[in-house]
């Protein structure tokens, strides 16, 4: 059953946001979980990464652009960034919608695992917000910030011979006993064949479709023109080029000033 709120009406878009490109991996799974759903999805392209900045300042960004999201329209809220996740949720649950975030889907994912990895920006990794849930399950957990994924990933990289030199490296570092591991971060996703290459034995898990199928559930289906809006605080027009390339079809983007936040 969905839930009863203001702006769970036919014509309500979901807002999704993140840093960057990250989010179009949950944003698909949105509009596949929800077909008929309308979409704002805003890309900060102008301010990537958040994985390196100040908790403080990323609170800031979470909070600005939810604000620019609900003025457009939007009747709930998919943090699908884990570094905004695991720093801004709290505040962003005060903003009187649906807030979704993508850390708790992944989490549940993980339940069959014993020995569980988690690999994400430099701020999801110290938040400990992934590590806190999983040991609170009973899992064995190791956590590694693997920052360098993500402009490789706005850099259009991932199948560049630096991706995988990267990606090495990293996984040099994982406990070979290790059973699964969760890509806590949104761009993550887009290096799953290189991952999977590496690693074939590691059971590799997104948080993109559980937590679609969690707002799924929570919003139910509506009956919009499953339409799709994107805003970006940097280069519209590489943005759409990027999507392109990561198989996301970009009809209408616009550029937002920050000054607009
Ligand atoms: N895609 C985001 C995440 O899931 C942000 C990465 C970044 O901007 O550092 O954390």
């Amino acid at each position: 059953m969905a839930a009863d709120f203001p702006g769970n009406t036919e014509a309500a878009p979901v807002g999704v946001f993140d840093s960057g490109v990250g989010g179009l991996t949950v944003l698909e799974a949105l509009r596949r979980a929800l077909p008929g759903r309308d979409f704002i999805y805003f890309g900060d392209t102008a301010r990537v990464p958040y994985g390196s900045k100040p908790p403080e300042l990323v609170r800031r960004f979470a909070w600005e652009i939810s604000g620019f999201l609900l003025r457009r329209g939007a009747g709930a809220i998919v943090v699908a960034c884990n570094t905004a996740s695991s720093l801004a949720l709290g505040d962003l649950r005060r903003l009187g919608v649906p807030v979704f975030d993508v850390i708790g889907p992944a989490v549940l994912e993980a339940a069959d695992y014993h020995h569980v990895g988690v690999i994400g920006t430099r701020a999801t990794v110290a938040s400990r917000a992934y590590q806190q849930r999983l040991e609170a399950a009973g899992k064995r957990v190791w956590a590694l910030a693997t920052p360098l994924f993500v402009p490789i990933v706005e850099e259009g990289l991932w199948n560049d011979a630096v991706a995988e030199l990267v990606a090495r490296h990293y996984l040099e570092a994982a406990p070979h006993d290790l059973e699964a591991l969760i890509l806590g971060c949104t761009h993550y996703p887009y290096l799953k064949p290189l991952l999977a290459r590496l690693r074939p034995q590691l059971k590799l898990i997104d948080s993109a479709a559980p937590t679609a199928a969690r707002v799924a559930a929570a919003l139910g289906p509506k009956a919009g023109s499953g339409s799709v809006v994107h805003y970006v605080s940097g280069d519209p027009d590489a943005y759409r080029a990027l999507a392109q390339r990561l198989g996301v079809r970009v009809d209408q983007v616009r550029k937002v000033e920050l000054g607009e936040l």
